[in-house]
């Protein structure tokens, strides 16, 4: 694999050498406000400096990396890097965990903390009278993560505690049957706090500092089926029964229960479209301390700005008091056309090379993880939206988070 990854990454800056002096995607729209002429004779002096960099620079063969990059360590000063993996993944063989281990310092379980990976209907169901306030819980599906965690020195992200999806219908009923009655709002806290209680007690005690993030509520915000206040109505079962201030419950519980090194996140998609409803429906749990941080899923495509509209809303939320993460970077493309993946190649330089530059400045940028290790395990499959492709082979994006020079640091 390091052989295979070395030859691929001297044909690939080859190429984009070659491409950058036939300056193919160059032409790009920027989609900016400045004059098009101006910014696009502006980006072809940069580009082209760039391109001639990179063909001085190859011939002198300092552009291509003596070791391979490791993104955890080109980051290791400014914040951790992570991943997002699924269950199977840590049974997948040595190249899956050589590719893991060599670029990440943190994990999240794709799917395996949440709610219904973790909730156990039949042990509820066994014990009603001792269980109507407090479902069983089970930690089964999440134990590769944590132990390959462990084993390694990494550490995890908690996703999630509190979203309306991928958590049971039958956690909200009298009966813990699917189709059952739904239990009134003072069940529901209580089944809300002992929840809560249960999975960060569980991880407090049995892994005392694994956990170094919290996603205590997932997407509570959203305009298209929200309330006055862009509170999720709509499919939203916390809603439902607890009603509109479901999240603030939520972290009442998480800062009463978790560990001073488990920062508790608010975490969102769309949030530089939402900035001022997410910094007005959390203002009472940050004025009472209850949170502290905003995870930006940043599930983005190769047509948003990210140097200016995206960073802006990090600047907001830093500049609220808030520490800031990427918790489920990507980045979708309509194509796999050379030019295509250079324009998402530049667009994953521009995320790391601002959050980095942001971070140096002082903003608590505190995190960066990528929803997903390889382009074959995307839940946006057909979007080829990830740094390594099926085969794991490295992309133009990858070079891009690794600020390689063979990418131009232009959007
Ligand atoms: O585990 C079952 C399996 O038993 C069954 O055979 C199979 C076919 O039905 O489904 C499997 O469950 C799937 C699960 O992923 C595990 O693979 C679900 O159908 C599928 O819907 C689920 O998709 C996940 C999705 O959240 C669900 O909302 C994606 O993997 C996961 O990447 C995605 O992640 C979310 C974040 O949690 C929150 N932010 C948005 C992000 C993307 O939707």
């Amino acid at each position: 694999m390091r052989r295979k990854w070395k030859s691929c990454l001297f044909l690939m800056m080859l190429c984009l050498v070659l491409a950058g002096c036939a300056g193919q995607d160059m032409q790009e729209s920027t989609g900016q406000t400045q004059d098009t002429d101006t910014v696009t004779e502006s980006r072809i002096t940069q580009e082209t400096e760039t391109a001639e960099e990179s063909t001085q620079a190859m011939s002198e063969g300092s552009d291509i990396p003596e070791q391979e990059y490791s993104l955890a360590e080109i980051y290791e000063d400014n914040f951790p890097v992570g991943v997002a993996l699924p269950g199977w993944i840590f049974q997948a063989g040595a190249e899956y965990e050589e590719l893991i281990l060599a670029n990440f310092n943190s994990i999240t379980c794709e799917n395996e903390m949440k709610p219904d990976a973790i909730l156990d209907r039949e042990a509820s169901r066994a014990d009603l009278e001792n269980t109507y306030r407090r479902a069983a819980v089970k930690f089964d599906a999440c134990m590769p993560a944590v132990e390959f965690a462990k084993e390694h020195g990494l550490k995890i992200r908690l996703h999630t505690l509190v979203w309306h999806s991928q958590t049971p219908r039958w956690f909200f009923t009298e009966d813990y049957t699917d189709d059952g009655e739904l239990v009134d709002r003072e069940v529901m806290l209580a089944r809300m706090e002992n929840y809560i209680a249960d999975v960060l007690t569980y991880f407090k005690e049995n892994h005392p500092g694994l956990i170094y993030a919290v996603d205590v509520v997932n997407e509570a915000f959203d305009s298209g089926t929200g309330d006055e206040n862009e509170v999720r109505m709509t499919d939203n079962l916390w809603y439902e029964t607890v009603g509109a201030d479901y999240y603030y419950q939520a972290f009442v519980f998480a800062r009463n229960y978790a560990s001073p090194d488990m920062k508790l996140f608010y975490n969102d998609y769309g949030c530089m479209y939402k900035t001022d409803r997410i910094l007005k429906n959390l203002a009472q749990a940050k004025e009472e301390g209850l949170i502290d941080g905003i995870g930006m899923q940043s599930h983005l495509s190769v047509n948003e700005d990210i140097q200016y509209k995206f960073m802006f809303a990090v600047r907001a939320f830093c500049d609220a008091g808030y520490e800031v993460q990427a918790t489920e970077l990507d980045i979708g493309i309509e194509d796999t056309e050379d030019t295509t993946l250079m324009r998402q190649g530049r667009k994953y330089r521009s995320f790391f090379g601002n959050m980095k530059k942001l971070q140096e400045e002082g903003y608590a940028i505190t995190g960066i993880t990528v929803w997903g290790l390889h382009d074959g395990a995307s839940w946006r499959g057909d979007e080829w939206p990830l740094l390594f492709d099926a085969d794991l082979n490295p992309k133009k994006a990858y070079l891009g988070a690794a600020l390689d020079p063979s990418i131009p640091a232009v959007e």
